[in-house]
């Protein structure tokens, strides 16, 4: 067992290093492709700077080869892609994206066997405004006219149309891992509920997968913890949380069975609520003494509870003695200087995430996303240690996936995805802020410009309450 375990963690590191490797040598190929076509505007085809920096191209080009069959990049909405690894851009590639974008170009692919004089011979084609005119000759049959028999390249139409598919299919996944999970709790809290053992397997199973889906793509599950669900409000903000945890755990470079830990203890830590009465646990109203016991006791019912399963990871009970075990209110009472594990941390930092951005919706508080983040930052150092919190933030954005966003061009935008750059996620571009509402269902990133500048830019939130605008139906 501790052998498997120090395999699969030995495995993912090294993915993990493969993957930032893949992504520096493709950044560096675009850097270079980038310089060969500056180069061609200024250069006679045979000038030794020209021919240097092709060589230079054609070296890197063959390093990303080794092991593939082809080396293929995407610009979509203004993103560059490496196969399916996003590679961080900033506006020093502006120009190059421009260029593609401006002659619908989406995806440019090279195989192997390329040559520096196809490369350019390429350059100086892009280099032509004219160069692959809409709706004339196939653009692959135009680039192996002139004698390029190694690139091939993809209209920009195409590509997004492709992705966009491979988002709604994603999309598809992602809710059904969520409502796998909110059966496998409600089968548990049903059990607990009249004091029938339970077994773990379910959990851990749909907590694996949760953390697979995390890995492969963080953002497609972070949509969903948008969804509110009144109707099994509880078991969602467990649910919610343990996405919120494994990506976090995701973003921290966690093991992966460390990753798995925080993910079930996460969906576990309010298993000792199980027992207090709905009207409590909503808390509509002032509790009595009695009843505020009762809540408080939950942490203690739940870490109990937990001791008694076989399969559960002691760190879960950790979490459920702990996670409200801060602050001055924090409880259970405890004695003397107390610090609690990182977990415990990770999870009361969810859970007040959680709680704040559900209150938006249960209880008409009006607490954008960003505010939230806001609220987090002025609790530094209580909720979690400080260095979680900034990892937190960094991963779910400034603008988290979900906030309604005023563009700069009077655009409204929902954010979708984040991008490397936390100021400029990706969004959904739906209507004029003008109170026309047009779905545009155009997804753009804040990180696509025009003529160097950034096309659009945030210019501030929007309370989807008092916009009238139905978030909700955008995540389902
Ligand atoms: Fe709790
Ligand atoms: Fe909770």
């Amino acid at each position: 067992m501790a052998d498997e375990q120090s395999d699969s963690r030995t495995e993912m590191k090294q993915s993990f290093f493969v993957k930032q490797k893949l992504i520096d040598s493709a950044r560096t190929t675009f850097q270079l492709l980038s310089a060969v076509l500056k180069n061609v505007t200024f250069y006679p085809e045979e000038h030794p700077v020209l021919l240097a920096a092709a060589d230079k191209l054609l070296s890197k080009i063959e390093e990303l080869l080794e092991g593939r069959k082809e080396a293929a990049f995407y610009l979509i909405g203004g993103e560059l892609f490496f196969e399916t690894l996003s590679v961080p851009i900033d506006q020093s590639f502006s120009p190059i994206m421009e260029q593609f974008a401006g002659r619908d170009i989406g995806g440019i692919i090279f195989k192997p066997g390329i040559a520096s004089v196809e490369i350019i011979r390429f350059a100086c084609m892009v280099s032509k405004e004219s160069a692959f005119p809409v709706g004339k000759e196939d653009v692959n049959t135009l680039i192996a006219k002139e004698g390029i028999g190694h690139v091939t390249l993809h209209r920009a139409l195409l590509v997004d149309k492709q992705a966009g598919a491979a988002i709604e299919a994603e999309k598809k996944k992602a809710s059904d891992i969520f409502k796998d999970a909110v059966e496998a709790l409600k089968e548990i809290v049903q059990a607990v509920y009249v004091g029938k053992a339970f077994s773990m397997n379910k959990v851990n199973s749909i907590i694996q997968v949760i953390v697979d889906s995390v890995l492969d793509d963080k953002d497609a599950l972070m949509g969903l913890t948008n969804i509110k669900m009144h109707d099994e409000y509880t078991l969602a903000h467990s649910v919610n949380m343990a996405i919120l945890s494994v990506s976090l755990g995701t973003y921290l470079s966690l093991d992966k069975p460390q990753i798995a830990d925080l993910g079930v203890a996460a969906l576990m830590h309010d298993i000792g609520k199980v027992t207090i009465p709905d009207e409590i646990i909503s808390r509509q109203r002032k509790l009595t003494d009695e009843e505020c016991n009762q809540v408080q006791r939950h942490p203690i019912d739940g870490a109990l509870l937990l001791s008694n399963v076989s399969g559960v990871s002691k760190l879960a009970m950790v979490a459920a003695f702990e996670h409200h075990q801060y602050g001055e209110n924090g409880y259970p009472e405890f004695e003397g200087k107390y610090k609690r594990h990182p977990f415990s941390q990770i999870v009361s930092l969810a859970d007040s995430y959680e709680a704040i951005t559900s209150s938006r919706v249960y209880y008409a508080n009006h607490v954008s996303p960003d505010a939230a983040i806001r609220i987090l930052l002025k609790n530094r150092g209580i909720t979690c240690a400080p260095v979680l919190l900034q990892a937190f933030i960094n991963m779910v954005g400034i603008f988290p996936i979900g906030t309604l966003l005023k563009l700069d061009t009077d655009e409204v935008g929902l954010v979708m995805h984040q991008t490397l750059d936390l100021m400029r996620p990706r969004v959904l571009i739906l209507t004029r802020f003008d109170g026309s509402e047009k779905e545009t269902g155009e997804v753009v990133s804040l990180v696509e410009t025009m003529g160097g500048n950034y096309k659009r830019s945030i210019s501030g939130t929007i309370d989807p309450n008092i916009a009238k605008i139905d978030i909700k139906k955008y995540f389902d």
